[in-house]
């Protein structure tokens, strides 16, 4: 754990990061450190296309971790945000699934991540949803800056999307597979995902220009990307060259459920332009903004989104990129990852009735290593909890 602090450490303005050594010479140094105040921390917001599983709440568990620290350093005025993601083609077919209206849909799903970080004592500050007016707001903004900058352009896209990961593939990721009905179908190398062929007109923001930048930034920050791991693997996409424009809008014959794009309604705002503004839509953007640049909690998979898009999103906007964007593996189960998708999730209540709030934070803060994957099983909560809090620290109380 002392390892984790070390990686919340707030960077430049902040405090000086070789005065963290250890947990508690924080606790005990508290009144020496300068003003932390302004500090924002979040996690991604999570999609409301099925309800929350165990990895998710190890985000939240580490945010709140990183939240918490801070506070007892003596941190005021902070922020610690979570939220839902609730736009975009995964959200409306789900909700068209369940025959419900999407905004219905979208805040039933949402109550239970709220509900979730109730139980296990996540203690946000502010919970964001992408259908809020004041995100609605902010991601208007955001896209006119950038569109009246010169930064986005109208063009024509055609490739492989998907629907799952709601991101754009190049044939370089996509490969044949067989569906359960016998059919030939495509999909995503890295993570198996059905990819389906798009063509359409839409708006492209110019992220070939930002090559330069986005290598200068890491360079110069050598935290920008935590831990190491991650950081070299961003380092290698960026390097690797090739940074195309991203399409960052879909027709809104096809894609209904999202935010227009400002003065042309033909056209509905990407998801994730839209969700990752969320991080700025919690300190107040477009109005007076507090707290930003900030450390965003992200897992593996969204790590390209993170450390790629949304330095590069803000770079354009005239902001700063993030001051850290600290990266977790997943929890897997049999060695594969816990998703929504294949259906291998743990549910994160029936463990906290099982373990407690206290009993699983503990296992998922001590057992979760950031730069490594980690199977997930009941018997090793149990172990861990046994011999750690009940044998060790519990008979030391007791004694
Ligand atoms: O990607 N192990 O939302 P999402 C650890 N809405 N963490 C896990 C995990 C696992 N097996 N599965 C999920 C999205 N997570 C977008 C994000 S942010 C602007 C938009 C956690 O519901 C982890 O943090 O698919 C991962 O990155 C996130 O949930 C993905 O949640
Ligand atoms: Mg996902």
């Amino acid at each position: 754990m002392r390892l984790l602090l070390s990686l919340f450490t707030p960077l430049g303005k902040h405090v000086h990061p070789l005065k963290h050594v250890g947990f508690c010479r924080h606790l005990s140094s508290t009144a020496k450190l300068q003003n932390l105040n302004g500090f924002c921390i979040s996690t991604p917001i999570f999609y409301v296309n099925a309800v929350p599983h165990i990895g998710h709440l190890y985000s939240a568990v580490l945010a709140d971790f990183g939240h918490r620290y801070h506070k007892l350093k003596g941190a005021s005025g902070t922020i610690f945000s979570t939220g839902t993601d609730e736009h975009g083609l995964k959200i409306q077919r789900a909700a068209v699934a369940t025959g419900e209206d999407p905004q219905i849909f979208c805040d039933e799903v949402s109550k239970e991540f709220k509900r979730l970080f109730d139980r296990s004592d996540v203690v946000y500050t502010d919970f964001i949803r992408t259908t809020e007016a004041r995100h609605k707001k902010a991601v208007k903004c955001f896209w006119e800056k950038l569109f009246n900058s010169g930064f986005i352009y109208k063009g024509h896209y055609e490739g492989w999307y998907s629907t799952s990961d709601e991101t754009f593939l190049p044939e370089s990721q996509v490969t044949k597979a067989v569906d359960k009905q016998g059919q030939e179908i495509k999909v995503s190398i890295d993570n198996g995902n059905l990819v389906e062929w798009t063509t359409e007109t839409n708006y492209l923001f110019k992220l070939s220009e930002f090559q330069d930048r986005l290598s200068h930034w890491l360079e110069s920050n050598p935290k920008s990307v935590q831990p190491s791991k991650f950081y070299s693997m961003v380092q290698g996409w960026i390097q690797g060259g090739g940074l195309k424009d991203l399409s960052v809008s879909r027709q809104r014959s096809r894609l209904e459920w999202g935010i227009p794009v400002p003065g042309d309604d033909s056209q509905t705002i990407y998801v994730w332009l839209d969700a990752l503004i969320n991080y700025i839509t919690v300190c107040g953007y477009p109005d007076n903004m507090s707290g930003w640049p900030g450390i965003n909690i992200v897992g593996k998979d969204i790590l390209k989104f993170h450390a790629i898009y949304w330095p590069a999103f803000l770079m354009a906007a005239g902001l700063d990129p993030p001051q850290s964007i600290v990266c977790h593996s997943h929890w897997t189960m049999d060695s594969f990852k816990m998703s929504k998708s294949r259906g291998n999730v743990v549910d994160p209540f029936n463990q906290l009735k099982k373990f407690s709030s206290d009993g699983l934070r503990y296992f998922l803060l001590r057992e979760g290593v950031l730069h490594s994957d980690g199977d997930y099983s009941e018997r090793k909560v149990a172990k861990v909890l046994n011999v750690e809090l009940a044998d060790t620290l519990g008979n030391l109380l007791s004694r």
